[in-house]
């Protein structure tokens, strides 16, 4: 069954419909920028012209870049902080017509990479973090998710983490792969020795470019894969997170 599903990143909007049974979009995805302000209107907008790109009606999973627990936002470290507080289930729910679901966007990747990418059947501790305009991350434990662990904040330097080590840290920054692969190391070690994970997976855009960062880093006892989905892991967890009896 195809399931929609839409990843609400801090610079784009993307969807596509999903094959939950093959775990890969069903048709091309689409992209628009994020609003800015990445307001609640303004995105619920965007994520109802996505709804409607697809003549979608069925049920539909969206990640948001912040805590949700119950379908309510409770952080917004990098949109619009009207959000916090806010049904974001509800809000899209009413904006596209369609029942929806939201999640963490990096446990979304998470769940999507345990259940069809790097992660596909291990055991143990895993730690899927998501390199973007902030870091994501979620904690499996024997393949059950702790939600919202939100580890791109611990503190790395005297900084929040994500503000060192991101991707678009190196971006803005105009930083060198091996000056930004030593703050991902710092940052690796850092989690390495929190969580002891038996296995840490990299996601986000930046992993498809694994091969200039990856092999720079060290010290870290855990084994540090690539994101097998890459960015599509957030649009493929959301759809398996969407409302309603999928195996029908
Ligand atoms: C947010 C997380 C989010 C991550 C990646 C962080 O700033 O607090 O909830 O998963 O960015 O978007």
């Amino acid at each position: 069954m195809d399931v929609l599903g839409i990843d609400i990143g801090g610079s784009g909007i993307k969807g596509a419909p999903v094959d939950l049974t093959a775990g890969r979009f069903a048709r091309d995805r689409v992209r628009i920028e994020t609003p800015r302000p990445a307001a609640p209107k303004a995105v619920a907008d965007v994520v109802r012209t996505v709804v409607g790109h697809f003549d979608w009606s069925g049920p539909v999973g969206v990640t948001f870049p912040g805590v949700v627990a119950g379908g309510i936002a409770r952080s917004a470290a990098n949109v619009d902080k009207r959000w916090i507080g806010l049904d974001a289930d509800a809000l899209f729910t009413e904006a596209t017509g369609c029942p929806v679901t939201v999640m963490n966007d990096a446990d979304a990747a998470g769940v999507a990479e345990m259940t069809f990418g790097a992660g596909r059947d291990r055991e143990g501790v895993v730690l899927v973090l998501t390199f973007g305009t902030g870091i994501g991350s979620a904690l499996f434990v024997d393949g059950t998710l702790v939600p919202n662990t939100e580890l791109g904040h611990l503190e790395l330097g005297g900084k929040d983490a994500e503000h060192r080590a991101s991707a678009q840290v190196r971006e803005v920054k105009g930083l060198s792969w091996e000056k930004w692969a030593e703050r991902v190391e710092a940052y690796l070690r850092h989690v390495d020795a929190l969580f002891s994970p038996g296995l840490i997976i990299i996601g986000g855009g930046v992993s498809k470019k694994s091969d200039k960062f990856l092999p720079l880093i060290d010290g870290v006892t855990a084994e540090v894969v690539p994101a097998a989905l890459h960015n599509d892991a957030g649009i493929i967890g959301a759809a398996m997170a969407a409302p309603g009896d999928q195996a029908g």
